[in-house]
């Protein structure tokens, strides 16, 4: 774009560069940055510990950015680092602009990410919208009294005599409102009694949260994760959510949450978040659990502008491997008209390891997981330790339950501590994590289930999403081609091709524990030929012969086919 009045160079240049940031393309067909990126979702708690006291931290994920580069990693989305009472370990923030000491210091962030961008990493940011923790200054502010200035920025109600307002429960457990004694009013939360909800229909709220975002897009942040978008907005007239058949596992009423959550309003919130983001050629992710396919388009916007990446948690909801669910998924989100954005793991969800596999061929299962998500059209999210197949180490006591919802819930909900095991590193005590007593017990499988270890096996599963990483970087059909279905009958094995111009990836993925044998006749998707080129096998040998392509049990293969 060229600046006009040179006279003003300096006064517009940052407008230049703020306008030119939303246009920056990658291609000569317009793909943005996070569009060709893999994001890797890093829990800090259990990444690296540098200090030793058992919880990692930012010097810690310094110290590991050879690795994730070495990986193939482009962006890392860091869940909440800042100050917080750790109730819900981060997701409770008592101040949106700072670094928790537990972490480092805002000196350690900077220069973790200056380390970072010298290596083409990204650093983006949890911002954590929907409520803050009770020992917020502005919520500190808020109850001690009912005409205090930050009154209105959460949300309190008189009860109904000395019952909650209304029947809203919270979704880990409870009703979803707490009596504050000293004002007498009930306030809301839809999450732990310790995160009051902010009140969105304040303009100071939405003005304060906004100028949250910019100061970090002034530190230099790529974009955010927007925790818990559904949630934002309550209805004003507080009516009961309809209450359905049945308990959920806290024991309290199921209900339909009609009136606590998706709202429309919140779209307006994502329109203008958008507008910002842009301003700083930044990506806005949305942890949006969504039923529907027709849901997920609208955090898109009809008009593409509120989030570049909302996450398709519905593929996350195929629960066995099965080629017609996943097709089913895959299908539907391919047709929104968004970028998809697909994620198998993360620090709420069983780690698909053990959500796919059967207890013998769980390294095979999480090669082939890998191998499905990382070849389809879209983005990928990964999960930290998902490239080495790390397993859940789930609390068998409920006296070690650290997580609150699993302490309440226990047993029907052992909460998430799980999934959020240490990263395995080596072999060496506590898998090279820490040399103090680590926040959350290592599984003993670390011993062969560590990146040292696999690094030098070239069989092991880090071995093959670094190919995998390395492929999708360079290979346009799996940047940017269609997906196409194949053999879509097919019960046992998952097929489909990349297509981009005149080259196309083939993908066959066997997710049953038998042999099988496919065959291809891409004459009708263009591609008359007899073989594959193989790029990327877990077999020891292939032929890519596509009238007789053979399959080992879990196989992966995937070759590229020209014209
Ligand atoms: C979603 C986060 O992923 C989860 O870990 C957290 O407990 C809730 N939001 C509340 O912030
Ligand atoms: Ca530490």
């Amino acid at each position: 774009m060229l600046c006009k009045f040179a006279g003003l160079v300096l006064l517009v240049a940052g407008f230049c560069s703020a306008a030119l940031a939303q246009t920056q393309a990658v291609d000569a067909e317009g793909h943005q940055w996070w569009q060709h990126a893999v994001f890797y979702e890093i829990y800090p708690r259990s990444f690296m510990d540098s200090n030793n006291d058992g919880i990692g931290d930012l010097n810690g994920i310094a110290s590991k950015l050879d690795y994730l580069k070495s990986l193939g990693v482009d962006a890392i989305w860091i869940t909440p680092c800042y100050p917080s009472p750790q109730v819900d370990f981060g997701y409770d923030v008592s101040d949106y602009e700072n670094i928790d000491p537990m972490y480092g210091t805002l000196a350690d962030f900077d220069r973790m990410q200056e380390e970072a961008k010298q290596r083409g990493i990204r650093i983006i940011m949890d911002f954590v919208m929907n409520h803050s923790s009770d020992q917020h200054a502005w919520f500190i502010d808020s109850r001690s009294s009912r005409t205090s200035a930050k009154r209105d920025w959460y949300m309190w109600h008189d009860g109904k005599g000395s019952s909650e307002p209304n029947n809203w429960v919270s979704t880990f457990g409870g009703a979803a409102w707490t009596m504050d004694a000293k004002t007498g009013q009930f306030y809301y939360h839809y999450f732990y009694p310790q995160q009051p909800d902010l009140n969105w229909r304040n303009p100071a709220v939405h003005d304060a949260m906004f100028d949250v975002t910019r100061w970090w897009y002034k530190r230099g942040v790529a974009g955010f994760r927007l925790d818990a978008v559904d949630t934002l907005f309550e209805d004003p007239a507080m009516r009961d959510n309809p209450v359905l058949p049945g308990t959920d596992k806290f024991g309290d009423p199921l209900e339909e949450n009609l009136y606590n959550t998706k709202l429309p309003e919140v779209h307006v919130v994502l329109r203008d978040l958008r507008k910002v983001a842009d301003q700083n050629n930044a990506v806005l992710i949305g942890e949006t659990w969504t039923k529907d396919v027709s849901e997920l388009k609208q955090y898109y916007g009809e008009h593409s502008d509120e989030l570049q990446m909302p996450m398709d948690f519905m593929f996350t909801t195929v629960n066995r491997l099965s080629p017609p669910e996943f097709r089913r998924q895959i299908a539907a989100v391919d047709s929104a008209g968004g970028w998809p954005v697909f994620v198998i793991s993360n620090h709420d969800i069983v780690r698909s390891a053990v959500r796919y596999g059967d207890g013998q061929n769980n390294q095979a299962i999480a090669k082939l997981m890998g191998s499905l998500y990382l070849t389809l059209r879209g983005t990928p999210i990964m999960y930290y330790g998902e490239e080495i197949g790390m397993e859940n180490n789930d609390p068998t006591r409920k006296e070690d339950v650290k997580d609150p919802i699993g302490r309440v819930g226990w047993p029907m909900e052992k909460g998430r501590d799980g999934e959020r095991t240490p990263m395995q590193w080596d072999d060496s005590p506590n898998a090279g994590f820490t040399r103090g007593t680590p926040w959350l017990p290592v599984p003993l499988s670390y011993k062969n289930v560590n990146v040292a270890s696999e690094m030098k096996d070239p069989a092991s599963t880090l071995n093959l999403y670094r190919g995998l990483l390395a492929l999708r970087h360079e290979n346009h059909a799996l940047l940017d081609g269609d997906y196409v279905a194949l053999n879509q009958s097919d019960p046992n094995v998952l097929s489909y091709l990349r297509r981009y111009k005149n080259e196309a990836v083939l993908v066959v993925l066997n997710m049953s524990s038998q042999p099988q044998e496919v065959s291809f006749d891409l004459t009708p998707q263009g591609f008359p030929a007899k073989n594959a080129n193989t790029l990327l096998t877990t077999m020891k040998t292939a032929t890519g012969s596509l009238s007789h392509l053979s399959l080992e049990p879990f196989a992966v293969y995937i070759g590229s086919i020209s014209k």
